[in-house]
């Protein structure tokens, strides 16, 4: 057994026991792919700001954040009051209420797109209603996806991602998955395929932006769908409220026709929104016209739609995105890790780099790297994912979190504002930490 996994065990007897018991309840003994570490993930107890803790009192300084969904940091003190006041009100009381105007309002005022709102649980479901309103609006069958754009594990959005098992065929048909940032290719595929709806990617690109979608391509899409009568879906379940106030479309300014929204949405709790022009999401509209109620409206239903817990962090996370400096503390926060690791793996000789877009930070190791720019990597797809194989990867991981740092893959960060600069000093000195592992196992 390699040093990195020896130290691992030693660290974490509590999770390794847990660990036994999960895996006699879930598949592989994780409640999510992206979750699954071998030889078994650490089980969190409790996290604050930029931190979290183990089940065996070890302490973390955490850019997993929720996946994502936590730009104010763990327990932001205005969520955490939200959700308790809330909680002795009511959870769930089957009913309209206010806080769900309150929640589409924020959702309006930040989101250049959003002229209606419907919310949802998760952003599966957001991408999910998103494709079939944009079906139902234009009488077309067909969705454009790119590859490796992820948008949620429903069987329209497998392909192109992951194996089609259990995905019926005639579903996946219906999908069209091309490159990325090839206009030529979609422009000659809008214009061959007059039943193609939608065109839905992930704005900055895939996964979380690591393989980068040029803002550029962003505007031949819009001319493109727009000439050839095809809705634009912007997929902003990572980017929204991240990647400014108004997600990657108010950044690169960029308008698209709907756009799907989760993660930070609902400051921390389970949910997601649809959102998009009125008369897109007036799709799921009751009318005065029984024709149109009884064979062409959409139904909508979902018993935790806007629920009231969602709905109270939903609208304290929000609220203080419109209202405070969050974004511009989390990209100072990024800048400064970007700048630290960039250093770092100059001065240590280790090829590689940090870049990414705001607050996100994507760390690419072994490889010269060549992001003048620090913020959207220009190297060929292919050169990024082939970058570093699997057990490298969990390696990585592995030496980072004995060093006292948790966060996807290893290499992919999802910056707060909460983070502090002693967060980031002690990343830097976890990278450190965890590269001398690596070296001396000679996988770097
Ligand atoms: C871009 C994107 N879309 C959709 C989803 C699915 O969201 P959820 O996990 O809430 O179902 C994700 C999840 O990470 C995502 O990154």
């Amino acid at each position: 057994m390699s040093q990195i996994e020896q130290d691992y065990l030693i660290k974490h007897a509590k999770s390794a026991e847990l660990y036994t018991r999960a895996k006699e309840c879930f598949p592989s003994g994780v409640t999510h792919d992206i979750r699954y570490l071998k030889p078994f993930p650490i089980f969190s107890r409790e996290a604050k700001g930029g931190r979290k803790w183990d089940v065996d009192g070890n302490e973390y300084v955490d850019f997993f954040m929720g996946h994502g969904a936590l730009l104010l940091g763990h327990s932001n003190p205005n969520v955490v009051q939200a959700i308790q006041n809330q909680a002795g009100l009511a959870t769930h009381s089957g009913a309209s209420h206010e806080l769900e105007v309150e929640w589409a309002e924020l959702v309006k005022q930040l989101i250049p797109a959003a002229e209606k709102v419907r919310f949802h649980s998760s952003g599966t479901e957001s991408t999910l209603m998103a494709l079939r309103l944009a079906r139902g609006y234009t009488g077309k069958n067909k969705i454009v996806k790119f590859q490796s754009h992820f948008h949620g594990w429903h069987d329209y959005m497998v392909k192109g991602n992951a194996t089609l098992t259990g995905v019926p065929e005639g579903t996946s048909d219906t999908v069209i998955v091309l490159p990325p940032n090839d206009i030529d290719i979609v422009e000659k595929t809008l214009k061959e395929d007059k039943d193609i709806a939608a065109v839905i990617l992930e704005p900055t690109g895939a996964n979380f932006g690591v393989l980068p979608i040029f803002p550029s391509f962003l505007r031949d899409l819009r001319e493109s769908t727009k000439r050839h009568e095809v809705l634009l879906i912007f997929d902003e379940v990572v980017t929204g409220f991240r990647i400014s106030k108004g997600g990657a479309q108010e950044k690169y300014g960029v308008t698209p026709d709907m756009t799907t929204l989760a993660k930070i949405l609902a400051g921390g709790m389970p949910g997601g929104a649809s959102t998009g022009r009125a008369d897109i999401m007036d799709m799921i509209s009751h009318t005065s016209d029984a024709e149109w109620n009884t064979k062409r409206r959409i139904a909508h239903q979902g018993t935790f739609n806007a629920n009231p817990m969602a709905a109270a962090a939903g609208v304290a996370a929000l609220s203080q995105i419109a209202s405070q400096p969050i974004n511009e503390k989390a990209d100072a926060n990024a800048k400064l890790l970007k700048d630290g690791l960039n250093d770092l793996f100059a001065r240590i000789e280790v090829p590689g780099c940090a870049c990414g877009v705001a607050s996100i930070v994507e760390i690419k190791l072994g490889i010269p790297c060549v992001c003048p720019h620090r913020e959207v990597c220009e190297m060929p797809h292919e050169g990024i994912k082939g970058q570093m194989g699997a057990a490298f990867q969990s390696k990585l991981r592995l030496a980072l979190i004995n060093a006292g740092m948790d966060t996807s893959r290893g290499t992919l960060l999802m910056v707060s504002s909460a983070h502090t600069k002693k967060d980031i000093d002690d990343t830097i000195f976890a990278y450190e930490r965890a590269i001398a592992a690596l070296r001396k196992e000679e996988l770097l």
